[in-house]
């Protein structure tokens, strides 16, 4: 039998150890605080769930540290040595048994009800709520504002204060919507209707990111939502509620002949012009937006041409195809686009 003095000198090493991983940790944990992160809530559906994750944390980090502990003590205490005896062979014992049986339960009984109680808090959505519907397709999104009567892409705006309640549904394979600042993840499904909801606190922007495996560019199936302020928002979807701006400079005019004479039109709308594509984004006010590429690249005229000049080689994967246009009528298209504001 092993003295107490030889055993805890050998454990101490190990066991100062502990609080240097959990600096480790805690450094880690600091990287979580930009966007986007499940850990800096700005809606309070976010820090319900915010809330639940570091319950389930204190609930989980006693059981760690108690199951831990029990097994080095016993590894260590118990293990075998030269010329030690056979210990004796004992087989069951039935009231611990029960008890181990009984604790987990009891333990995975309270996260069942966290967890029930925060599920049905997070998708309560009152009458008054806004209504925005979410339509995945590999790999995009398309946004629609019924109250208004627009549709956009890949940039949600919605007003601080307001809770939203946004319809989600899928084209082809299952998407999942996942904002982690103002929402958990729901999955899209083709030919069902799942929901999300939220009341953004502040005004910011937020990254909203695909959760669910959906094909090769899933990674980059990215989107923005936007907290405005009431009055922002009013402006942005007046905006939103124009036909597409007139061109006004020689290249954007040439560009829109150009749209309009070409395979453009199969997949994309513009509203207030006879080009009614269905496939694609939305164009109509494509300029305005931030980011082309379901958040991919910074909306600028250079990132426009490049990805009218081959889409393929910007984000390999996704449904438009390269149409091998010359270079100055990829500017002028790319002009007409950026004039789309
Ligand atoms: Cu869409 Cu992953």
């Amino acid at each position: 039998m092993p003295s107490g003095k030889t055993v805890w000198p050998r454990l101490a090493r190990p066991i100062m150890l502990v609080p240097a991983l959990a600096l480790l940790a805690l450094a880690a944990l600091a990287g979580c605080q930009g966007s986007p992160s499940a850990l800096n809530p700005q809606s309070p559906q976010a820090g319900s769930i915010s809330t639940l994750a570091w319950t389930l944390f204190f609930i989980a980090l006693p059981v760690f540290l108690l199951v831990e502990a029990l097994l080095l003590f016993t590894v260590l205490r118990f293990r075998n040595r030269r010329g030690a005896e056979e210990p004796p062979q004992i087989e069951g014992n039935r009231r611990v048994e029960i008890l181990w049986t009984a604790a987990p339960g009891v333990v995975l009984l309270i996260v069942l009800w966290v967890t029930f109680q925060t599920m049905a808090f997070v998708l309560e959505s009152p009458p008054e709520s806004m209504q925005v519907q979410v339509i995945g397709h590999r790999y995009w999104w398309e946004v629609k504002y019924p109250s208004g009567n627009f549709t956009t892409a890949n940039e949600i705006h919605v007003p601080v204060g307001q809770t939203v309640r946004v319809d989600l549904t899928s084209i082809d394979v299952i998407h999942s919507f996942w904002v982690p600042e103002l929402s958990g993840k729901v999955d899209m499904i083709p030919g069902h209707q799942n929901h999300a909801v939220f009341r953004a606190l502040n005004v910011g922007t937020h990254r909203g990111q695909c959760a669910e495996y959906c094909g090769v560019d899933h990674a980059y199936m990215g989107f923005l939502v936007f907290a405005d302020s009431p009055t922002t928002f009013a402006a942005w979807v007046q905006n939103e509620q124009q036909p597409a701006a007139q061109p006004t400079t020689a290249a954007a005019r040439q560009g829109q002949e150009l749209f309009a004479s070409s395979a453009c039109i199969g997949c994309h709308t513009v509203v207030g012009t006879p080009v009614r594509g269905v496939i694609g984004p939305d164009l109509t006010h494509v300029g305005s937006r931030t980011t082309i590429g379901a958040n991919l690249l910074p909306n600028t005229p250079a990132n426009v041409a490049r990805w009218i000049a081959d889409p393929q080689q910007v984000k390999p994967g996704n449904a438009m195809p390269n149409l091998h246009l010359r270079s100055d009528v990829v500017d002028k298209l790319a002009a007409y686009l950026e004039s789309l504001k």
